[in-house]
């Protein structure tokens, strides 16, 4: 079986037990489609190279759905939130406070209070201007100094996110310039954190990080923070073309042997649920322009935005048909030229046929939107021969809600 638990079996494609040609039948397409075998053994990936002391806090951005958040409480990842909702959802999927970090550029004031409130692990400070929003506080919650490491990744320049003129983040001479204006009695410093970027194949990377936030964690400690643990953030890579796998276990392991005295975090999102799921689409009908063939499915860029946003190339493929055929582009049918799946796919398919866009699990329904007053689809969770929804479709009426009063 694949790592992502796809397979097929005489031309018919299974996830896990369960044949996706069943799931058709009874689910209205498009609908994300996710493995709660693949989703655990990613979390494994992960917890079973740290100690009880480091901390995976999942990247709830990558995918924010309660039923999937409920499965990561009971492998015990803590999480990484960017926005009161986050935080919220996180909280009622039945995490612990004590293993939530809360990054992003720009938290507003009663967003920090909520977090200070719950007793969070950290927040994650990334400017002097939150850190003074911090200082009006009450309580005083553990923080973390958010280094911009000024490193780059081979990535697309939306996902690239620790260069130094990147908004994300301080630099390290400004961290520091900070914990000397503010002692611990001010502040509560306990821990730096950075993120290099997403889609990073060069694990060498995060050791080369590892190394900055320890000098810098050593020069904290020297004026009087008592630094607990290094976070160096999410990122890792999957393969999108489902050929090689970037194995956290791997990462985890070479981290864990450099970590030294700090406790360890990481942020991932993406390597723990792309892979875990996909988009499964109707072929709509099939239409030559010029010199090109195109197939037009019922999912779109308000579904998967990624391939529109990024170029980014997600493998398809027909779910009862493995064969080759003939070269199409695969494209929606949002009104944007923009709404396409890519050029260049040989695949057999007819209309009324389904169609399988994978490693949809991150970044998909999360950046879904209602573009073209498209209905969200729904979600579906297989654990073996068994399939159950975990988000309902959206109705036309659930779209009126806040309007029509
Ligand atoms: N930690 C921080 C501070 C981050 O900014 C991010 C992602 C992560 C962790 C998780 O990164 P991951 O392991 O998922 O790569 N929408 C884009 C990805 C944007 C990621 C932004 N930050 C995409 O679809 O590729």
């Amino acid at each position: 079986m694949r790592p992502d638990n796809f397979i097929y079996n005489e031309g018919r494609l299974f996830l896990e037990n369960t044949s996706i040609e069943t799931v058709v039948q009874e689910i209205p397409t498009p609908f994300f489609l996710y493995s709660n075998a693949t989703i655990e053994a990613s979390c494994e990936a992960y917890t079973s190279n740290i100690d009880s002391s480091d901390l995976v806090c999942y990247s709830v951005k990558a995918n924010n759905n309660l039923n999937i958040l409920k499965i990561l409480v009971k492998k015990g990842l803590g999480f990484d939130v960017v926005s009161e909702g986050e935080l919220k959802k996180v909280i009622k999927a039945g995490a612990d406070p004590k293993r939530i970090v809360f990054s992003g550029v720009g938290k507003t004031f009663s967003e920090l209070k909520l977090a200070a409130d719950l007793g969070i692990y950290s927040i994650n400070v990334e400017s002097a201007f939150e850190l003074e929003k911090i200082i009006k506080l009450e309580t005083k919650p553990r923080i973390s100094f958010r280094i911009n490491p000024d490193m780059e990744g081979d990535t697309h320049p939306y996902i690239e996110t620790g260069k130094a003129d990147c908004k994300f983040g301080m630099s390290e001479e400004d961290a520091l310039l900070l914990a000397k204006k503010f002692s611990n009695k001010d502040i509560n410093l306990v821990g730096l954190t950075a993120h290099i970027g997403s889609q990073i194949t060069d694990t060498n990377l995060y050791l080369d990080l590892l190394k900055k936030l320890q000098s810098l964690a050593e020069e904290m400690e020297n004026l009087g923070h008592p630094i607990d643990h290094l976070d160096i953030g999410g990122g890792l890579a999957i393969d999108y073309e489902m050929q090689t796998s970037f194995d956290p276990s791997e990462l985890v392991k070479k981290i864990k042997k450099e970590t030294g005295k700090y406790d360890l975090l990481l942020e991932p999102g993406r390597s723990i649920i792309a892979q875990a799921g996909a988009l499964v689409t109707e072929v709509i009908g099939i239409k030559e322009n010029g010199q090109r063939k195109f197939i037009v499915v019922n999912a779109g860029m308000n579904d998967l935005m990624r391939p529109s946003l990024y170029n980014a190339r997600h493998k398809i493929e027909n779910i009862s048909a493995n064969e080759d055929g003939e070269t199409y582009s695969i494209v929606g049918p949002v009104c944007e030229t923009a709404d396409s799946f890519g050029d260049d796919f040989v695949i057999s398919a007819k209309e009324g046929d389904n169609l399988i866009i994978y490693s949809a699990g991150a970044y998909g329904s999360s950046m879904g939107s209602n573009y073209n007053l498209r209905l969200r689809p729904s979600e579906i969770l297989v654990s073996g021969t068994e399939f159950s929804t975990i988000r309902k479709a959206e109705s036309f009426e659930d779209t009126l809600k806040l309007e029509d009063f």
